[in-house]
C-alpha cells in the first residue's frame, strides 16, 4: 500500500526541509508538497523530524566472546535497534583460523536468519592471511557482497592478528575493494600490563582502564594508518576512545591517507571513573578500548564535528550483569568486554550532541547513517532521503524527554548504561522498507522480515571531498 508522510521537517546529511514523502512498493517516490494522496495511508508526521534510517556499522549481535555469549541475538537486538531508529546493522562476523571464511559466514547468516527486523549485513574479520584466505577472498565479495575486513591489533591469543597479517589485509583489500577496519589497541603491551596487575593483586574492574592506556590505542591508530598509507589502501578505525587516537587520525588525514574514524555513545558520555563503581558494579562498563578520563570527551566531539570522526557506531556487545559480567569477579580479565548501546545510539547523539549545540542535525544525520551507507556499500540505496532510496526512515519526536533505563529498554539485558540520563529526542515510529517495524512507540515488526544487504565495493573517490575539507 502506498504510504505519504506529511507535516515533518524532512531532514538529510546536506538539507533541512519542509516536504511530504510518497512510498510505494518500499521506495520512495516522491519528494514535494501537496502529493496527490489518492489510495495512500496519510501519516502524519506533525511536530517532528523525519530522518534516513541510522545504519550502525558496528554490533556483535550473538557472538561468543569472554567464555560466554553475547546476550542480545539478532532477534532482541535488531528489535531494540529498531526502537532506537537504526534500520540496519553491519554485524561482524568472526572467523576460525584454519578454517574455510565461508564456514563463519555461513554460521553468521545461521544466525541472523528468522530473527532479524531490520536489514543487516556483515563485516568479515580477517586473523590470517594464507593462500586459502587469498582464494575465498574474491568470493566474499562478489557472492556475499562482503567488502569490509576487520583486523584486531588486540585481544591477544584471541582475536589478535600480527602486524605482517595487518599489513597484507591493507594490500588485498586495496585490490578487491575493501575497506579495512581495525581495532586498535597494542595487544602485546596490554598482555604485559594485565599479567603484570594481576600478579601485583590488583584484580578489581578499575584495572582493566589502567592496562589499557591510551597511548596504546594511539600508538596502534597511528601504526594501523602508516600501513594503511605505505599499502596506498584504506583504513576505518572503530570504536576511537580518546584524543590521543583522534590525534592520529588527524594527522594521517592530513598527509593525505585515507583513514576514517568511528566513535560511539559510551565514550561521548560515560568516563573511566565507572569502573570504580562499588560492588562490582565497575564490570558494567568494561569496554575494549576503555572508558576514558573524562577531558577526552570533548576532544571526541571536536573530531566530530570536525570531521576528523565520521561514523557513530554503538559496539553493540551486550552481557548480563548477572552471571556474565559477574564471570570477572575477583579477576577484571575475565570481565566479558561490551555494552548494551544499540537502543540509545541515536537519542544520545541527538540528546548531547544536536541539543547541546556540538553538533548540527545534518551532522547528525550524516553521523549515524549517511557516512556508514557511503563508506559500506549501501548509499544511495541506504542512508538518505532521495527518490529510489529504500523507505527507511524514522520519525522523530526532537522535544520527547525522557529517562533511558533497563527498566524500559528494549534489549535483552539485565542494566542500561545510562541508568537514570535524562535525554530529549525519541523515534516515535520507524520503517524499513516502507514497513512499519515500530508505530508510535510499539513494535509492530516481524523477526525475520529483514533482508541481508551484499555490499558495493569500498568506492575511494568519496575520499577526495573529504580530504578538501581538511
Ligand atoms: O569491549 C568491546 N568493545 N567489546 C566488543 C568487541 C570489540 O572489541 O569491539
Ligand atoms: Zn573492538
Ligand atoms: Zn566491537
Amino acid at each position: 500500500m502506498k504510504k505519504i508522510i506529511k507535516n515533518g521537517t524532512l531532514v538529510t546529511a546536506a538539507d533541512t526541509f519542509q516536504g511530504e514523502l510518497l512510498i510505494e512498493d518500499g521506495k520512495i517516490t516522491q519528494i514535494g508538497s501537496n502529493l496527490s494522496a489518492v489510495g495512500a495511508e496519510i501519516i502524519d508526521a506533525k511536530g517532528c523530524l523525519v530522518f534516513p534510517g541510522g545504519i550502525d556499522p558496528h554490533t556483535h549481535l550473538d557472538m561468543p566472546f569472554g567464555g560466554t555469549v553475547t546476550k542480545d541475538d539478532f532477534e532482541t537486538g535488531t528489535i531494540a535497534a529498531a526502537f532506537g531508529g537504526t534500520t540496519t546493522v553491519i554485524d561482524f562476523c568472526l572467523t576460525n583460523r584454519g578454517k574455510p571464511l565461508k564456514n563463519a559466514i555461513q554460521t553468521w547468516h545461521e544466525k541472523a536468519k528468522g530473527k532479524a527486523s531490520i536489514d543487516y549485513s556483515f563485516h568479515l574479520m580477517i586473523s590470517e592471511i594464507n593462500d586459502d584466505v587469498l582464494n575465498e577472498l574474491p568470493q566474499v565479495i562478489d557472492e556475499e557482497g562482503i567488502t569490509s575486513f576487520k583486523v584486531f591489533m588486540a585481544y591477544k591469543n584471541v582475536f589478535q592478528a600480527d602486524d605482517e597479517t595487518l599489513f597484507r589485509t591493507f594490500v588485498t583489500a586495496k585490490e578487491l575493494g575493501a575497506l579495512v577496519m581495525v581495532h586498535a589497541e597494542n595487544g602485546d603491551v596490554i598482555d604485559y600490563l594485565t599479567n603484570k596487575a594481576l600478579k601485583e593483586g590488583n584484580t578489581d574492574p578499575i584495572y582493566h582502564a589502567l592496562t589499557r592506556p591510551p597511548e596504546l590505542e594511539g600508538e596502534a591508530t597511528g601504526r594501523a594508518a602508516r600501513f594503511a598509507g605505505l599499502a596506498g589502501s584504506h583504513l576505518y578505525v572503530v570504536h576511537v576512545s580518546c584524543a590521543d587516537a583522534a590525534e592520529r587520525i588527524a594527522e594521517a588525514r592530513s598527509k593525505g591517507y585515507e583513514v576514517w574514524g568511528e566513535t560511539c555513545p559510551q565514550y561521548l558520555v560515560l568516563d573511566q571513573s565507572c569502573l570504580e563503581k562499588p560492588n562490582f558494579e565497575g564490570a558494567k562498563y568494561v569496554w575494549s578500548p576503555p572508558l576514558r578520563e573524562k577531558w577526552n570527551q570533548e576532544a571526541l566531539w571536536n573530531a566530530l564535528k570536525s570531521g576528523t570522526l565520521q561514523t557513530f557506531g554503538s559496539d553493540q556487545c551486550s552481557f548480563d550483569f548477572k552471571g556474565q559480567k559477574e564471570l570477572g569477579l575477583g579477576d577484571f580479565t575475565k570481565i566479558p568486554n561490551g555494552g548494551p548501546m544499540i537502543e540509545d545510539r541515536l537519542t544520545i547523539l541527538f540528546s548531547e550532541g544536536v541539543k547541546k549545540g556540538r553538533i548540527s542535525l545534518n551532522q547528525f544525520v550524516d553521523l549515524t547513517s549517511t557516512r556508514a551507507a557511503k563508506l559500506f556499500g549501501l548509499f544511495p540505496k541506504k542512508g538518505t532521503i532521495a527518490i529510489g532510496a529504500d523507505a527507511d526512515l524514522v520519525i522523530f519526536d526532537p522535544n520527547a524527554e525522557r529517562i533511558l533505563s533497563a527498566k524500559t529498554h528494549h534489549m535483552a539485558v539485565d542494566y542500561n548504561a545510562f541508568e537514570g540520563m535524562k535525554v530529549t529526542g525519541e523515534p516515535v515510529s520507524v520503517m524499513v522498507r516502507g514497513e512499519f517495524v515500530v508505530r508510535e512507540k510499539q513494535f509492530v515488526g516481524t523477526p525475520g522480515s529483514g533482508q541481508y544487504l551484499k555490499r558495493a565495493k569500498y568506492n575511494t573517490p568519496l575520499a577526495e571531498s573529504e580530504r578538501l575539507s581538511i
